[in-house]
């Protein structure tokens, strides 16, 4: 049983990664931490929850966290994700508030009660992680691997150059990457060859009510008609949560990841270094496509819901 604490900002891939945790039966998810990114950390925090109900998670905490960068104002991207965070998916008010615990502290204690066991995903802006990481550096030691969907080594999709969950709070991903431990960086290279196609989609139709309420809306709502090779939305987040379970779908190498804070033209920009001598991340280029959407699909068929 893989065991895996996920960060997030939810979001349409935060929502269809929280899926992907949830149906695959050799995933045990310990819990869920939300951060300010796609909208404010308010949104995201009750979709986590709603999504939490609607699953039926049960004793799976949810704790919301940093609302804020840790310098910058926020910036959010409800231009892709909706206002509310999961486009056009409206689910019923949550009947639970959040834990009574911060983030940072739930991914602190989580940590350190099972050393060596929990998987700290990743999939927003990395707020909470560099927060955590300040408040008590020793989660490097305990966190059985860190992966985070975020950079790219060729492109971003925020600006030219960045990324939106290391545009949205740089400074972050600057401490994160610096922590001393192997940063798997599951980057927008990679995340763009998980694209739900028409056909992914077609298949995505067959899942019944799963599919209809929440699988098929998540993975259609944004449209890029800025992009004329736009042949549907990728599932980044979708993708970190893979890795952990099957590294094995990717081909990765070693490199050394700087994070540009100040470029007048580049802030947010992962600086991916494959021939350095030293490395501090792991970074994803291939993906095995076909693979990765017989094990997502296997673990959405899955899914009961209550
Ligand atoms: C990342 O940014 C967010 O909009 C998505 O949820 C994903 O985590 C892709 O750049
Ligand atoms: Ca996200």
């Amino acid at each position: 049983m893989v065991k895996i604490l996920l960060d997030c900002d939810p979001g349409l891939d935060d929502a269809l990664a929280i899926l992907l945790a949830h149906g695959d039966p050799n995933i045990e998810l310990v819990a869920v931490t939300c951060v300010g990114g796609n909208v404010a950390l308010a949104n995201t925090t009750r979709n986590a929850l709603q999504l939490g109900e609607y699953l039926g998670f049960e004793n799976i905490p949810i704790a919301a966290g940093a609302g804020e960068p840790l310098v910058r104002a926020a910036e959010h991207a409800s231009h892709v994700h909706g206002t509310e965070g999961m486009g056009s998916v409206s689910l019923p008010d949550p009947s639970t508030a959040a834990a009574d615990i911060h983030a940072v502290d739930l991914i602190i204690e989580t940590l350190r009660s099972q050393p060596g066991t929990v998987h700290l995903v990743a999939t927003g802006p990395l707020t909470n992680i560099a927060l955590a990481l300040q408040k008590e550096p020793a989660i490097v030691e305990w966190a059985a691997s860190f992966v985070i969907m975020g950079g790219s080594f060729t492109r971003g999709n925020t600006t030219p150059a960045a990324e939106f969950n290391i545009y949205a709070d740089p400074e972050a991903a600057a401490v994160t990457f610096a922590a001393g431990w192997d940063v798997v960086m599951v980057g927008l290279d990679l995340t763009l060859q998980a694209i739900a196609t028409p056909e992914v989609v077609d298949r995505m139709r067959l899942l019944g009510r799963l599919g209809d309420e929440l699988v098929v809306p998540l993975s259609t709502f944004w449209n890029d008609d800025k992009n004329p090779e736009w042949n549907g939305q990728a599932v980044h987040d979708v993708v970190a949560v893979a890795y952990v379970t099957h590294p094995e779908f990717f081909s990765s190498r070693p490199a050394h990841v700087e994070v540009e804070t100040a470029g007048e033209f580049t802030s947010g920009m992962t600086v991916v270094d494959f021939r350095a001598d030293s490395h501090n991340a792991t970074v994803p280029t291939r993906l095995d496509v076909d693979a990765f959407w017989e094990y997502v699909f296997e673990s959405y068929a899955r899914i009961q819901l209550p």
